[in-house]
């Protein structure tokens, strides 16, 4: 079938691309050629060449940034999704869009797809609101949502330790804010799997943390497995303010991705092989 990509450049978007590719015509566009808070360009771009499925990786990511700058975050992530579900809709093509744990509250531990949403801070609004509107305007569509994300294309928090290990700073982590640490490697084998199915909905993918971890958690591991000896501090979120509230508890349960017959990776393997994949 033939996919169409966007975001392709990002961090999650340059893993999938070559994932998918190895099954299935795969076209991946610059965001100067595919701008999807372009609604004309969208269409445009859809309609003269419908794919089987879009993926949509392109998004606003900045979550502290997003507090003050809430109209460029919606554009993207709310109006851009709207566009691109108005053009599937309309062209036959199915839309798959990648969403987040910061669109619940972080009050509940396994947050399930059914649970009620309450985002925190203004990215998981504009992500929520992204949901929404492909929900109002079509029905084909897969919404997968993950977890702190990191891969070899991005800026992530485990670039960050090892940065931060690598200097003379005081190392200080959270460790009262819970999740599931997941490689984009292992989300994009999950969504490959996905789209070659038509099981149309809402679905949770993180790597299995078990009960999930901490963000001290995640920066220990970090360094045993890269062989680093430094000390972390652990330290609560009011310690380390920061403009964006994030949810206290962003464990997402997998269930019904797995009842697909997609098994997920175990965070400290995926976290190995990444480890050996920037060595070399
Ligand atoms: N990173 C995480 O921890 C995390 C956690 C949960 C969910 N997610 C979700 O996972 C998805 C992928 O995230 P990521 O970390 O791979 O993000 P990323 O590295 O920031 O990549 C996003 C991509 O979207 C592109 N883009 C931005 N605005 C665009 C527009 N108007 N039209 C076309 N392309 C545009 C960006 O291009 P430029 O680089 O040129 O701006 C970039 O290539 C997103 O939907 C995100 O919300 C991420």
């Amino acid at each position: 079938m033939k996919v169409l990509v966007l975001g392709g450049q990002g961090m999650l978007g340059s893993d999938l691309v070559p994932i998918i590719g190895q099954h299935h015509e795969v076209v991946a566009p610059a965001m100067d050629e595919f701008d999807i808070t372009n609604r004309e360009m969208v269409r445009d771009k859809i309609m003269a060449s419908p794919p089987s499925v879009v993926v949509n990786c392109a998004a606003y990511t900045q979550v502290d940034k997003a507090e003050t700058d809430c109209e460029a975050a919606f554009a993207v992530n709310a109006f851009g999704a709207q566009n691109l579900a108005i053009a599937c809709a309309e062209a036959g093509s199915a839309l798959c869009y990648v969403s987040t744990d910061y669109i619940f509250d972080g009050t509940r531990r396994m947050s399930t797809p059914y649970d009620c949403a309450g985002p925190v801070n203004v990215y998981g609004m504009s992500k929520l609101a992204g949901e929404r509107m492909i929900q109002w305007a079509m029905s084909r569509f897969y919404i997968i949502r993950t977890s702190w994300l990191y891969g070899w294309h991005g800026r992530n928090f485990v670039e960050a330790i090892l940065e931060r290990a690598a200097g003379s700073d005081d190392l200080r982590v959270v460790y009262d804010q819970v999740g599931a640490p997941t490689w984009s490697v292992s989300l994009s084998n999950a969504i490959a799997r996905l789209i070659e199915t038509d099981a149309y909905g809402i679905y949770h993918y993180t790597d299995d943390a078990g009960d999930g971890v901490s963000w001290y958690d995640f920066a220990v591991e970090i360094l045993a497995q890269a062989g680093i000896a430094k000390n972390i501090r652990p330290v609560t979120t009011p310690e380390f303010p920061r403009p964006a509230r994030r949810p206290a508890n962003s464990t997402l349960d997998c269930t019904l991705i797995e009842m697909l017959g997609i098994r997920r990776d175990d965070w400290k393997h995926s976290l190995k092989r990444y480890i050996e994949g920037r060595k070399n």
